[in-house]
């Protein structure tokens, strides 16, 4: 692959250029224990009952197909907005050459695409955040500024490899976050997508104490990625969950249906191998109460600015200001505000935690 994305130190926005993880992480915290005690006796009748047994959950129909075609039809003619020659109805054109720059052949962080119009407007369906609200047991909730996924199928300029991981870092235990995408294209076994090992949530700590106490502890992730939300786990790990009881599999979904995760669970992103791209807004709220003061502020920054972070709403604020980075250089693409910017609504103040409830 030509193209990738790396680390630049300058900066636009105020915040101080990054020097190693820790500088570039506000509001870092690494609880030990969930945040909110779940009882689990509790019978909610709902999807909850599922999410809560097996740490994931898919949830049908949250928006309707119209309203997803609409998101995806936004999707494809953000791609087009960069002139690169993208043509959706050309696969010749499903080349790193047409595309803005992506991570793993889709993902979406830079270009300010972030806070695109689509991204807000999806952040509050009101089913979506209904979602968060039932999940957490309140109304007062902070959001990412999360990417997106648009993956072409059978891309040929494409080396992949499944990469199982879990977006939490091992040394924050208990039930931290939950990530949320909302699919909008057809999703069956040949299109891609979200990769869950169900019920690995639940053996997060037994997992990492068992990595710590075993031979494999040289896997152990180095110091230097205590700040980064990231665990990439072995084949050998695979089997480990399997052998107890866990499963890997492929969230089938219908354009509008939802699909919630607990961040402990192992996961990837499988690209398409069929016609259809896949296209998917990922979506993580929480409780504000969650956040401190330098979590706000990192946020209200990124925010101003049009800067993305990772799925995390509250805590471990890493702002996503690395420049997409195209043959060596800087894109000629690099753009610092969304094509289409959001309308600053309440409801979108409150969710970027820039206002308080
Ligand atoms: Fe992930």
């Amino acid at each position: 692959m030509s193209t990738t994305t790396t680390t630049t130190t300058t900066t636009t926005s105020g915040f101080e250029a990054p020097k190693g993880n820790k500088d570039r992480t506000f509001g870092a915290r690494f609880e030990t224990k969930d945040l909110i005690s779940f009882d689990e006796n509790t019978v909610y009748g709902d999807w909850r009952d599922e999410f809560h047994k097996n740490g994931c959950v898919i949830i049908k129909n949250v928006i309707s197909p119209e309203r997803a075609k609409y998101y995806a039809d936004k999707q494809i003619q953000w791609l087009k907005n960069f002139e690169l020659g993208f043509d959706e109805n050309d696969p010749s054109t499903w080349t790193a050459d047409h595309l803005p720059i992506s991570f793993k052949g889709g993902m979406y962080f830079a270009y300010a695409s972030t806070h695109e119009k689509m991204a807000w407007e999806a952040r509050t369906e009101p089913k979506v955040v209904e979602i968060f609200e039932k999940l957490w047991g309140t109304k007062e909730l902070i959001c990412s500024f999360d990417g997106m996924n648009i993956s072409m199928p059978n891309r040929k300029d494409l080396n992949w490899s499944p990469w199982p991981h879990c977006d939490q870092n091992p040394e924050r235990k208990g039930m931290q976050a939950v990530q949320g995408l909302l699919n909008y294209a057809p999703n069956g076994p040949n299109d891609g997508g979200l990769m869950l090992m169900r019920g690995s949530a639940k053996l997060f700590n037994e997992f990492f104490a068992h990595k710590r106490d075993s031979a494999d502890h040289e896997d152990a992730p180095p110091p230097e990625l205590k700040y980064m939300d990231l665990f990439l786990f072995s084949e050998k790990d695979i089997k480990w969950f399997e052998e107890r009881g866990c499963e890997m599999i492929k969230c089938n979904m219908e354009p509008g249906d939802f699909v919630l995760w607990d961040s402990r669970t192992m996961h990837y992103a499988r690209l398409p191998e069929g016609n259809q791209i896949r296209h998917v807004q990922y979506i993580c709220m929480t409780p504000r109460a969650f956040a401190n003061d330098e979590a706000l502020e990192a946020k209200k920054k990124c925010f101003e600015n049009w800067i993305g972070t990772t799925h995390w709403p509250h805590c471990n604020i890493r702002p996503t200001e690395d420049k997409p980075m195209r043959n060596g250089k800087i894109c000629p693409k690099y753009r610092s505000e969304p094509f289409e910017k959001p309308e600053l609504t309440e409801q979108v103040l409150r969710l970027a935690g820039v206002k308080s409830y």
